[in-house]
């Protein structure tokens, strides 16, 4: 006969969770619930509080669609997805170019566009040119890597953000040269908020943060062989470069648009970034994140 209180709880739980026969589940359950259990003596935690909790979790799921991920969201103004993207990378073979987030904006099956396109279908501001090599840690030049890009146009929208998410723009897959080199125009993205209309957004605002993430440039590059490289370049310049939301910015992928005789296009600013990847050691994808609709499929 068990007879519990608000302390023996935990034991009991943890005693019929230890059958679990996957031993990295019965991990991970162990550590939630003596934590979730933890949490909630140390904040005294009510029936009504533990219901809002509920709530807004069942609203951040309703929140969810093809084209949105709040979930997703909801871990990044936590920091846990920088979380887990640092810990990813603590257990790399080798690590090359620091990691950023993935984001909820990524979209697989991107146009393919020969090197130096621009990604922006209808430009209103001057274009700049990003360029650079992708090597391994060594310096090689890896040839033909897949560079992958995304960003918000001029006035802060990704392209899932406008006309219900139909047209795709501001993204395209870049093969990178037998060097190595790779060249891209865009015009430079406005750093924006994150989408606060949801319960995310809801919460943000009662802890009377600000919800923008500064002007950056998402990378994903890939080659055989070597480990993903999930990533971003981020606008020093932006007035929010110190406080990102979602807590994705370090130092070494801040960078500045600036006139640049070395760039392949003439007569524009240029960005010039060269990225390392490091060896694969088969420890799975580095990607926090998914296009929103292989999480959600449509129907
Ligand atoms: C983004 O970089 O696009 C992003 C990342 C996390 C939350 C919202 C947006
Ligand atoms: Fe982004």
């Amino acid at each position: 006969m068990q007879d519990l209180n608000e302390t023996t709880i935990t034991p009991a739980v943890l005693e019929q969770m230890a059958r679990t026969t996957d031993p990295r589940l019965r991990q991970i359950m162990d550590a939630a619930v003596r934590h979730l259990h933890n949490f909630a003596r140390e904040v005294n935690l009510t029936p009504a509080e533990w219901l809002t909790g509920i709530k807004f979790l069942t609203e951040v799921g309703h929140a969810c669609t093809p084209i949105r991920q709040e979930f997703i969201l909801l871990s990044d103004v936590l920091g846990v997805s920088a979380l887990v993207n640092a810990l990813h990378d603590k257990g790399a073979a080798e690590l090359g170019t620091q990691t950023s987030l993935l984001g909820p904006f990524y979209r697989e099956k991107a146009p393919e566009l020969p090197l130096g396109a621009c990604i922006v279908a209808n430009p209103s501001i001057d274009p700049i040119t990003i360029y650079g090599t992708v090597t391994d840690k060594q310096g090689n030049p890896i040839r033909n890597a897949r560079v992958e890009v995304w960003q918000t146009d001029e006035l802060g929208l990704y392209d899932l953000q406008k006309d219900g998410g139909a047209g795709m723009d501001m993204r395209g897959n870049f093969t990178a040269d037998a060097q190595g080199k790779y060249h891209f125009r865009t015009v430079r993205p406005l750093g924006y908020s994150i989408p606060l209309d949801g319960p995310v957004g809801q919460l943000v605002t009662a802890q009377a943060r600000h919800g923008f993430r500064p002007s950056h440039i998402h990378i994903l590059i890939s080659a055989p062989g070597y480990r993903e490289l999930v990533t971003a370049l981020y606008f020093g310049d932006d007035d929010h470069i110190g406080s990102d939301t979602v807590f994705g910015v370090s130092a070494s992928l801040v960078v500045q648009a600036k006139d640049d005789p070395t760039s392949p296009i003439q007569g524009l600013q240029a960005v010039r970034y060269d990225f390392q990847l490091g060896k694969d050691a088969a420890q799975g994808t580095g990607r926090l994140g998914a296009d929103p609709s292989a999480v959600v499929p449509a129907h």
